[in-house]
């Protein structure tokens, strides 16, 4: 299972071309995932970055890279931020506005079935 992951991985970072596609292999390349998710679904304090308003993920991050922040939270930001080129950041922010889940095909397939009564 995971040398089919680590598999499809490599394969999307070597013959990556859309900004969708750019956008994600940077994600994973600087590891925003490690933050965010790999979803870029969120994880506790970090926020999802998943199909939100492109205008404002760019405004954040180029805020980010002038090293500015609003508090002690999204200064950890900067570090991320800071060699981050203009067209890296809309290649993110491309990925982040349109994500697909990939996955979620297979993860809500119909067939799928509860064994037993249910657990009631
Ligand atoms: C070490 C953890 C960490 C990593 C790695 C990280 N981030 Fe963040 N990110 C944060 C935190 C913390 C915030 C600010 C949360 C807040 O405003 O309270 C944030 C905020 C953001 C925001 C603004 C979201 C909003 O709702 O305002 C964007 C966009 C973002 N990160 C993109 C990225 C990108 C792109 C990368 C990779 C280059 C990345 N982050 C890597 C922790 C991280």
């Amino acid at each position: 299972m995971h040398y089919l992951l680590i598999f499809f991985l490599i394969l999307t970072c070597t013959y990556a071309k859309t900004p969708y596609e750019l956008g994600k292999k940077l994600y994973i390349q600087k590891g925003c995932y490690s933050c965010h998710g790999h979803k870029a679904e969120g994880i506790l304090a970090y926020p999802a970055l998943a199909n939100r308003a492109k205008g404002y993920m760019t405004y954040k991050l180029k805020r980010f890279r002038s090293k500015l922040s609003d508090n002690q939270q999204q200064e950890m930001m900067i570090t991320f931020a800071v060699n981050l080129s203009d067209n890296d950041i809309d290649n993110l922010t491309t990925f982040f506005t349109e994500f697909v889940d990939e996955e979620s095909e297979e993860r809500y397939d119909d067939s799928f079935q509860v064994s037993g009564d249910g657990g009631s």
